[in-house]
Protein backbone atom coordinates (compact mmCIF):
# COMPACT_ATOMS: atom_id res chain seq x y z
CA UNK A 1 0.00 0.00 0.00
CA UNK A 2 1.17 3.08 -0.98
CA UNK A 3 1.95 5.80 2.19
CA UNK A 4 -0.23 9.00 2.65
CA UNK A 5 1.53 11.53 2.04
CA UNK A 6 2.11 14.56 4.22
CA UNK A 7 0.15 18.01 3.22
CA UNK A 8 2.38 20.97 5.56
CA UNK A 9 0.57 24.66 4.95
CA UNK A 10 3.82 26.95 4.62
CA UNK A 11 3.17 30.33 6.19
CA UNK A 12 6.20 33.41 5.45
CA UNK A 13 6.38 36.97 6.39
CA UNK A 14 9.38 37.77 7.40
CA UNK A 15 10.13 40.99 5.52
CA UNK A 16 7.67 41.93 2.79
CA UNK A 17 5.92 39.13 1.32
CA UNK A 18 3.06 37.39 2.74
CA UNK A 19 3.32 34.20 1.34
CA UNK A 20 1.58 30.56 2.04
CA UNK A 21 1.67 27.41 0.32
CA UNK A 22 0.76 23.85 0.43
CA UNK A 23 3.31 21.06 0.00
CA UNK A 24 3.00 17.24 -0.15
CA UNK A 25 6.00 15.16 1.38
CA UNK A 26 7.97 18.17 1.05
CA UNK A 27 8.62 18.20 -2.76
CA UNK A 28 5.09 18.48 -4.42
CA UNK A 29 3.97 21.83 -4.58
CA UNK A 30 0.38 22.03 -4.53
CA UNK A 31 -0.29 25.89 -4.31
CA UNK A 32 2.10 28.85 -4.04
CA UNK A 33 0.58 32.06 -2.79
CA UNK A 34 2.69 35.46 -2.19
CA UNK A 35 1.47 39.04 -2.05
CA UNK A 36 4.25 41.44 -2.27
CA UNK A 37 4.37 44.57 -0.51
CA UNK A 38 6.92 46.00 -2.90
CA UNK A 39 4.57 48.35 -4.45
CA UNK A 40 4.01 50.18 -0.48
CA UNK A 41 7.71 50.40 0.05
CA UNK A 42 8.99 51.76 -3.34
CA UNK A 43 8.45 55.32 -2.24
CA UNK A 44 10.69 54.98 0.77
CA UNK A 45 13.48 53.08 -1.49
CA UNK A 46 13.91 50.18 0.86
CA UNK A 47 11.52 48.20 3.27
CA UNK A 48 9.14 50.32 6.08
CA UNK A 49 8.80 47.38 9.11
CA UNK A 50 5.79 49.03 10.12
CA UNK A 51 4.19 49.68 7.08
CA UNK A 52 5.23 45.69 6.85
CA UNK A 53 3.83 44.27 9.88
CA UNK A 54 0.04 46.18 8.76
CA UNK A 55 0.63 44.91 5.23
CA UNK A 56 0.60 41.50 6.37
CA UNK A 57 -2.08 41.74 8.85
CA UNK A 58 -4.24 42.60 6.38
CA UNK A 59 -2.98 40.09 3.51
CA UNK A 60 -2.11 36.93 6.02
CA UNK A 61 -5.75 34.75 6.27
CA UNK A 62 -6.46 36.19 2.38
CA UNK A 63 -3.58 34.32 1.00
CA UNK A 64 -3.50 31.57 2.99
CA UNK A 65 -6.92 30.99 2.42
CA UNK A 66 -5.94 31.25 -1.34
CA UNK A 67 -3.63 28.96 -0.79
CA UNK A 68 -5.32 26.17 0.58
CA UNK A 69 -8.25 26.86 -2.04
CA UNK A 70 -5.53 26.64 -5.04
CA UNK A 71 -4.00 23.32 -3.45
CA UNK A 72 -8.55 21.78 -3.10
CA UNK A 73 -7.09 20.17 0.35
CA UNK A 74 -9.72 20.27 3.33
CA UNK A 75 -8.04 21.42 6.72
CA UNK A 76 -8.64 17.92 7.91
CA UNK A 77 -5.93 17.07 5.26
CA UNK A 78 -3.30 19.17 6.27
CA UNK A 79 -0.64 17.25 8.44
CA UNK A 80 1.03 20.15 9.78
CA UNK A 81 1.31 23.95 9.85
CA UNK A 82 5.28 25.62 9.37
CA UNK A 83 5.96 29.02 10.23
CA UNK A 84 9.19 30.88 9.50
CA UNK A 85 9.79 32.58 12.88
CA UNK A 86 13.75 33.74 12.50
CA UNK A 87 15.41 35.47 11.29
CA UNK A 88 13.38 38.52 9.82
CA UNK A 89 12.02 41.66 11.06
CA UNK A 90 10.15 40.51 13.95
CA UNK A 91 6.81 42.87 13.67
CA UNK A 92 6.73 40.91 10.20
CA UNK A 93 7.70 37.62 11.51
CA UNK A 94 5.05 37.78 14.51
CA UNK A 95 2.18 38.05 12.36
CA UNK A 96 3.12 34.82 10.30
CA UNK A 97 4.08 33.30 13.59
CA UNK A 98 0.63 34.31 15.55
CA UNK A 99 -1.90 33.14 12.48
CA UNK A 100 0.32 29.93 12.06
CA UNK A 101 -0.11 29.07 16.05
CA UNK A 102 -4.02 30.12 16.13
CA UNK A 103 -4.34 27.86 12.75
CA UNK A 104 -2.43 24.97 14.75
CA UNK A 105 -4.55 25.48 18.03
CA UNK A 106 -7.95 25.94 16.10
CA UNK A 107 -7.56 22.93 13.71
CA UNK A 108 -5.34 20.66 16.25
CA UNK A 109 -2.63 20.16 14.33
CA UNK A 110 1.24 19.85 15.01
CA UNK A 111 3.23 23.20 14.81
CA UNK A 112 6.70 23.89 13.13
CA UNK A 113 9.09 26.19 13.38
CA UNK A 114 11.41 27.14 10.48
CA UNK A 115 14.61 29.30 9.63
CA UNK A 116 14.00 31.46 7.05
CA UNK A 117 17.17 31.03 5.71
CA UNK A 118 17.94 27.30 6.12
CA UNK A 119 14.35 27.52 4.31
CA UNK A 120 16.35 29.42 1.34
CA UNK A 121 18.75 26.81 1.09
CA UNK A 122 15.46 24.07 0.23
CA UNK A 123 14.14 25.83 -2.61
CA UNK A 124 17.71 24.90 -4.29
CA UNK A 125 17.27 21.06 -3.00
CA UNK A 126 13.51 20.50 -4.72
CA UNK A 127 13.93 19.14 -7.47
CA UNK A 128 16.86 17.03 -6.76
CA UNK A 129 15.78 13.27 -5.84
CA UNK A 130 19.29 12.30 -4.97
CA UNK A 131 21.41 14.80 -3.38
CA UNK A 132 25.26 14.01 -2.83
CA UNK A 133 25.95 15.81 0.49
CA UNK A 134 27.67 17.38 1.77
CA UNK A 135 27.33 21.07 -0.32
CA UNK A 136 28.63 23.99 0.21
CA UNK A 137 25.66 26.16 0.52
CA UNK A 138 25.34 29.66 -0.45
CA UNK A 139 22.67 31.87 0.54
CA UNK A 140 22.01 35.60 -0.66
CA UNK A 141 19.10 37.78 0.05
CA UNK A 142 18.56 41.03 1.11
CA UNK A 143 19.24 40.77 4.52
CA UNK A 144 21.74 38.03 4.96
CA UNK A 145 24.96 36.59 3.12
CA UNK A 146 25.84 33.25 4.69
CA UNK A 147 28.09 30.22 3.53
CA UNK A 148 26.73 26.43 4.94
CA UNK A 149 28.47 23.36 5.38
CA UNK A 150 25.03 21.61 4.85
CA UNK A 151 25.35 17.81 5.61
CA UNK A 152 21.06 17.37 5.30
CA UNK A 153 18.49 19.61 5.15
CA UNK A 154 18.14 19.62 8.78
CA UNK A 155 21.99 19.97 9.24
CA UNK A 156 23.46 23.26 8.11
CA UNK A 157 26.92 24.43 9.99
CA UNK A 158 27.34 28.07 9.64
CA UNK A 159 30.69 28.77 7.44
CA UNK A 160 30.77 32.13 7.35
CA UNK A 161 28.48 35.04 6.83
CA UNK A 162 28.35 39.17 6.28
CA UNK A 163 30.44 41.79 8.43
CA UNK A 164 28.14 44.58 7.10
CA UNK A 165 25.89 44.26 4.08
CA UNK A 166 24.21 41.94 2.35
CA UNK A 167 24.97 41.03 -1.32
CA UNK A 168 21.37 41.93 -2.04
CA UNK A 169 21.36 45.21 0.51
CA UNK A 170 24.27 45.84 -1.63
CA UNK A 171 22.61 45.45 -5.03
CA UNK A 172 19.62 48.00 -3.52
CA UNK A 173 21.58 50.63 -2.13
CA UNK A 174 23.89 50.57 -5.58
CA UNK A 175 21.04 51.20 -7.26
CA UNK A 176 19.44 54.02 -5.47
CA UNK A 177 22.76 55.34 -6.06
CA UNK A 178 22.27 55.09 -9.73
CA UNK A 179 18.48 56.48 -9.20
CA UNK A 180 17.07 53.00 -10.78
CA UNK A 181 14.04 51.55 -9.75
CA UNK A 182 12.87 49.81 -6.64
CA UNK A 183 13.65 46.88 -6.02
CA UNK A 184 17.40 47.25 -6.32
CA UNK A 185 18.32 43.90 -7.52
CA UNK A 186 16.33 43.23 -10.79
CA UNK A 187 17.26 46.75 -11.87
CA UNK A 188 21.41 46.35 -11.77
CA UNK A 189 20.98 42.90 -13.33
CA UNK A 190 19.06 44.65 -16.37
CA UNK A 191 20.90 47.87 -16.59
CA UNK A 192 24.10 45.50 -16.06
CA UNK A 193 23.18 43.48 -19.21
CA UNK A 194 24.32 46.47 -21.46
CA UNK A 195 27.52 47.80 -19.52
CA UNK A 196 30.80 46.60 -19.52
CA UNK A 197 31.78 44.65 -16.58
CA UNK A 198 35.68 45.79 -16.95
CA UNK A 199 34.88 49.06 -17.59
CA UNK A 200 35.73 49.91 -13.63
CA UNK A 201 37.41 48.54 -11.19
CA UNK A 202 35.83 48.31 -8.16
CA UNK A 203 36.97 46.48 -4.95
CA UNK A 204 36.89 43.21 -3.97
CA UNK A 205 36.93 42.65 -0.37
CA UNK A 206 38.23 39.37 0.37
CA UNK A 207 39.33 39.60 3.99
CA UNK A 208 42.41 37.38 4.09
CA UNK A 209 43.05 34.40 1.87
CA UNK A 210 41.19 31.95 4.59
CA UNK A 211 37.91 33.85 5.40
CA UNK A 212 34.92 32.42 4.79
CA UNK A 213 32.91 35.73 5.47
CA UNK A 214 31.92 38.38 3.01
CA UNK A 215 31.80 42.51 3.11
CA UNK A 216 30.22 44.76 0.91
CA UNK A 217 30.06 48.05 2.25
CA UNK A 218 33.58 48.44 0.34
CA UNK A 219 32.63 48.52 -3.17
CA UNK A 220 29.24 50.25 -2.19
CA UNK A 221 31.05 52.81 -1.04
CA UNK A 222 33.28 52.90 -3.81
CA UNK A 223 30.36 53.55 -5.89
CA UNK A 224 29.23 55.96 -3.99
CA UNK A 225 32.22 57.96 -4.09
CA UNK A 226 32.55 56.71 -7.86
CA UNK A 227 29.36 59.02 -8.55
CA UNK A 228 29.62 62.03 -6.06
CA UNK A 229 33.32 62.75 -5.55
CA UNK A 230 35.45 61.24 -2.76
CA UNK A 231 34.13 61.12 0.58
CA UNK A 232 30.99 62.74 -1.56
CA UNK A 233 32.93 66.04 -1.72
CA UNK A 234 31.82 66.35 -5.63
CA UNK A 235 28.57 66.96 -7.00
CA UNK A 236 25.99 63.96 -7.81
CA UNK A 237 26.78 62.98 -11.72
CA UNK A 238 24.09 60.24 -11.72
CA UNK A 239 22.14 63.16 -13.62
CA UNK A 240 23.83 63.77 -16.36
CA UNK A 241 24.95 60.22 -17.05
CA UNK A 242 24.67 58.57 -20.08
CA UNK A 243 22.33 54.91 -19.86
CA UNK A 244 26.16 53.91 -21.07
CA UNK A 245 27.56 54.92 -18.75
CA UNK A 246 25.04 53.64 -15.77
CA UNK A 247 25.27 50.52 -17.52
CA UNK A 248 29.25 50.22 -16.98
CA UNK A 249 28.87 50.98 -13.71
CA UNK A 250 26.30 48.58 -12.67
CA UNK A 251 27.41 45.79 -14.61
CA UNK A 252 31.81 46.52 -12.95
CA UNK A 253 29.67 46.72 -9.34
CA UNK A 254 28.26 43.37 -10.17
CA UNK A 255 31.12 42.15 -11.31
CA UNK A 256 32.85 42.66 -7.98
CA UNK A 257 29.85 41.17 -6.06
CA UNK A 258 30.04 38.08 -8.24
CA UNK A 259 33.67 37.59 -7.69
CA UNK A 260 33.67 37.76 -4.34
CA UNK A 261 30.58 35.15 -4.44
CA UNK A 262 32.57 33.19 -6.53
CA UNK A 263 35.66 33.10 -4.66
CA UNK A 264 34.54 32.54 -0.89
CA UNK A 265 32.52 28.95 -2.42
CA UNK A 266 35.19 28.08 -3.86
CA UNK A 267 37.09 28.55 -0.99
CA UNK A 268 34.17 26.41 0.84
CA UNK A 269 34.35 23.73 -1.32
CA UNK A 270 37.76 23.13 -0.55
CA UNK A 271 37.67 23.13 2.80
CA UNK A 272 34.47 20.64 3.22
CA UNK A 273 35.73 18.73 0.35
CA UNK A 274 31.76 19.50 -1.39
CA UNK A 275 30.58 17.63 -4.67
CA UNK A 276 27.87 19.90 -5.05
CA UNK A 277 27.13 23.27 -4.53
CA UNK A 278 23.82 25.52 -3.66
CA UNK A 279 22.26 27.97 -4.19
CA UNK A 280 19.80 30.01 -2.74
CA UNK A 281 18.16 33.49 -1.70
CA UNK A 282 16.31 36.47 -3.75
CA UNK A 283 19.81 37.70 -5.44
CA UNK A 284 19.91 33.61 -6.34
CA UNK A 285 17.90 34.83 -9.28
CA UNK A 286 20.73 37.13 -10.81
CA UNK A 287 20.60 35.16 -14.23
CA UNK A 288 25.11 36.38 -14.19
CA UNK A 289 25.79 34.77 -10.55
CA UNK A 290 24.09 31.50 -11.75
CA UNK A 291 26.13 31.32 -15.37
CA UNK A 292 29.51 32.54 -13.05
CA UNK A 293 28.72 29.91 -10.86
CA UNK A 294 27.43 27.22 -13.30
CA UNK A 295 30.90 27.82 -15.25
CA UNK A 296 32.76 28.03 -12.20
CA UNK A 297 31.35 23.93 -11.76
CA UNK A 298 32.10 22.68 -14.94
CA UNK A 299 35.21 24.05 -15.29
CA UNK A 300 36.15 22.79 -12.01
CA UNK A 301 39.39 19.88 -12.51
CA UNK A 302 36.40 17.98 -10.53
CA UNK A 303 33.30 19.07 -11.95
CA UNK A 304 30.70 20.03 -9.44
CA UNK A 305 26.65 19.75 -9.31
CA UNK A 306 24.90 22.79 -9.03
CA UNK A 307 21.58 23.27 -7.71
CA UNK A 308 20.47 26.31 -7.65
CA UNK A 309 16.69 27.56 -6.67
CA UNK A 310 14.10 27.69 -9.67
CA UNK A 311 13.96 31.38 -9.90
CA UNK A 312 10.34 31.73 -8.79
CA UNK A 313 11.49 30.38 -5.38
CA UNK A 314 14.42 32.80 -5.16
CA UNK A 315 12.67 35.28 -3.74
CA UNK A 316 10.75 34.92 -0.65
CA UNK A 317 8.22 32.70 -0.29
CA UNK A 318 6.16 29.88 1.61
CA UNK A 319 6.92 26.69 -0.59
CA UNK A 320 10.80 26.80 0.90
CA UNK A 321 9.06 26.47 4.13
CA UNK A 322 6.50 23.85 3.69
CA UNK A 323 9.25 21.62 2.04
CA UNK A 324 11.69 22.04 4.77
CA UNK A 325 9.49 21.42 6.94
CA UNK A 326 8.74 18.02 6.03
CA UNK A 327 12.02 16.72 7.25
CA UNK A 328 11.32 17.89 10.32
CA UNK A 329 7.91 16.17 10.62
CA UNK A 330 9.50 13.11 9.82
CA UNK A 331 12.19 13.94 12.46
CA UNK A 332 9.37 14.81 15.38
CA UNK A 333 10.94 18.10 15.24
CA UNK A 334 7.88 20.07 16.46
CA UNK A 335 7.04 23.43 18.73
CA UNK A 336 4.60 24.60 20.70
CA UNK A 337 1.99 27.37 21.45
CA UNK A 338 4.99 29.64 23.10
CA UNK A 339 6.72 29.80 19.61
CA UNK A 340 8.05 33.57 19.34
CA UNK A 341 9.55 35.84 16.74
CA UNK A 342 13.10 36.18 16.47
CA UNK A 343 15.21 38.89 14.33
CA UNK A 344 18.07 36.60 14.28
CA UNK A 345 18.86 33.61 14.22
O1 LIG B 1 15.47 36.47 -0.23
P1 LIG B 1 14.83 37.77 -0.44
O2 LIG B 1 13.51 37.80 -1.20
O3 LIG B 1 14.54 38.51 0.89
C1 LIG B 1 15.35 38.38 2.02
O4 LIG B 1 15.28 37.34 2.69
O5 LIG B 1 16.12 39.35 2.25
O6 LIG B 1 15.89 38.69 -1.19
C2 LIG B 1 15.61 39.98 -1.62
C3 LIG B 1 16.88 40.57 -2.21
C4 LIG B 1 16.77 42.06 -2.51
O7 LIG B 1 17.90 42.70 -1.99
C5 LIG B 1 16.73 42.12 -4.03
O8 LIG B 1 17.26 43.31 -4.57
C6 LIG B 1 17.60 40.91 -4.38
O9 LIG B 1 17.20 39.91 -3.46
N1 LIG B 1 17.37 40.44 -5.75
C7 LIG B 1 18.30 40.45 -6.71
C8 LIG B 1 17.66 39.99 -7.89
N2 LIG B 1 16.37 39.71 -7.59
C9 LIG B 1 16.20 39.98 -6.27
N3 LIG B 1 19.60 40.81 -6.68
C10 LIG B 1 20.30 40.70 -7.83
N4 LIG B 1 19.76 40.30 -9.01
C11 LIG B 1 18.46 39.93 -9.08
N5 LIG B 1 17.93 39.52 -10.23
ZN1 LIG C 1 14.58 35.68 2.30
Amino acid sequence: MQAKSINILGIETSCDETAAAVVADGRIVKSAVVSSQSKLHEKYGGVVPEIASRAHLEQIYPVIAEAMAEAKVSKDEIDAIAVANQPGLTIALVVGVTAAKTLSFVWGKPLIAINHLHAHLQSAMLAEEKLELPAAALIVSGGHTCLYDCESPLELELLGSTIDDAAGEAFDKVATILKLPYPGGPSIEKAAKNGNPEAIKFPRSLLGPESLDFSFSGVKTAVLYYCRGQDMKGEDKVDSMSEDEKADIAASFQEAIIDVLLTKTQRAVEKIGANTILLGGGVAANSELRARLQKMCDEAEEPKKLLVAPKQYCTDNAVMVGSLAYYKYRAGLFADLSLEAKASG
